[in-house]
């Protein structure tokens, strides 16, 4: 059986102007890489904050690690780190030294701390830079530094927020390296939150799409971008008429083939064989000289997701695994 580390039901936050959270159930599978997707203002941060007691619900439940969010506040933040969208860093401190006081903070013994500093700092390549102010230091490195942080107590849940925000797609990536370093350790169970469906994809074995306060989208993240994810193909050629264009509009496999500026721009399936509509295209006698293809880019699956969210009538797909 696989035990669960998040479970919230009907969780529900307003605020005066807007309701943030809004009757949210999600089941986080302990031990699992979770992403919380959704764009600016969707409720993400509102949600972690909940989770770990920091602002109370205005209606359902949940629980984290067994524990009461409200009632057992105390036990949730115990037994989690997180990483929040401030990094929340003494700058005027060493890195050895912030970690020092925050472990001391969840406390851990200072014989214990020393050790675990090397294991984290370790793998981030920041061990033989702990002795230097955090103020110096890169914004890219201040943010190892604060999932170091939220780590330093061995929590077995840890929370996440935006990690990669702010930093350049090079200190992004090496972030994420670590992070899949770091938390495959020990079983512990992470929510991320994100907006960047490519981070969730390269971390997260489970994925929840969030839009304003309501969960439109769960499950693996290749099942959320096969829900919207379409293939595309452009080809660029003499000889490409109207009537081809809509007899490749007719296949069973093409969602819609258009002509555009003399190019033929089609969405297809994940089913549709790009081969075979390009032997037909030489078969009707086109001259090609270009054809690009590509999966629809993760980011435009995630945007068709939330603009169809509405009109598809996308649901919770947990409870929905059929619809399509
Ligand atoms: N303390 C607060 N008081 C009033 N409104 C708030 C408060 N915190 C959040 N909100 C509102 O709740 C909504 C959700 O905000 P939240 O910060 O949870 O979104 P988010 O998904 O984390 O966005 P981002 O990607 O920009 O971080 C927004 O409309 C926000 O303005
Ligand atoms: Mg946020």
């Amino acid at each position: 059986m696989t035990s669960i580390a998040i479970s919230t039901s009907g969780l529900t936050r307003d605020f005066p102007s807007v309701r943030a959270v809004d009757d949210l159930a999600l089941e986080v599978p302990a031990g699992i890489v979770f992403g919380f997707l959704g764009p600016n203002g969707s409720g993400k941060t509102t949600t972690v904050r909940i989770l770990l007691g920091l602002v109370e619900p205005s209606a359902g439940s949940a629980t984290v690690l067994g524990h009461d969010i409200v009632n057992e506040a105390d036990a949730v933040r115990a037994a989690s780190g997180a990483l929040m969208e401030q990094a929340g860093l003494y700058e005027r401190l060493t890195a050895e030294e912030n970690l020092l006081f925050f472990g001391r903070a969840a406390g851990m013994r200072s014989a214990d701390i020393a050790p675990r500093v090397r294991e984290l700092l370790g793998p981030l390549d920041l061990y033989e830079r702990r002795g230097e102010l955090v103020g110096t230091w890169s914004r890219g490195m201040k943010q190892r530094l604060a999932v170091a942080r939220a780590l330093i107590h061995r929590p077995r849940m840890l929370f996440l927020d935006e990690p990669t925000a702010g930093l350049d797609p090079i200190a992004a990536a090496e972030l994420r390296d670590d992070l899949e370093k770091l938390v495959r350790e020990d079983g512990v169970t992470v929510f991320i939150n994100t907006h960047h469906l490519a981070e969730a994809e390269r971390l997260c074995d489970l994925v929840g799409v969030i839009r304003r306060g309501r969960l439109i989208a769960f499950g693996h993240p290749d099942e959320v971008r096969g829900r919207v994810g379409k293939r595309r193909l452009e080809v660029v050629g003499a000889g490409i008429s109207n009537e081809l264009v809509a007899e490749i509009d007719a296949l069973s496999h093409v969602q819609s083939a258009v002509l555009d500026k003399g190019r033929l721009r089609a969405d297809l399936t994940q089913a549709a064989r790009i081969p075979d509509i390009v032997r037909l295209l030489v078969d009707r006698g086109v001259d090609i000289e270009e054809v690009r293809r590509g999966s629809e880019s993760l980011e435009e699956a995630f945007l068709a997701l939330l603009e169809g969210a509405d009109e598809a009538g996308l649901e919770i797909a947990q409870e929905d695994p059929d619809a399509r």
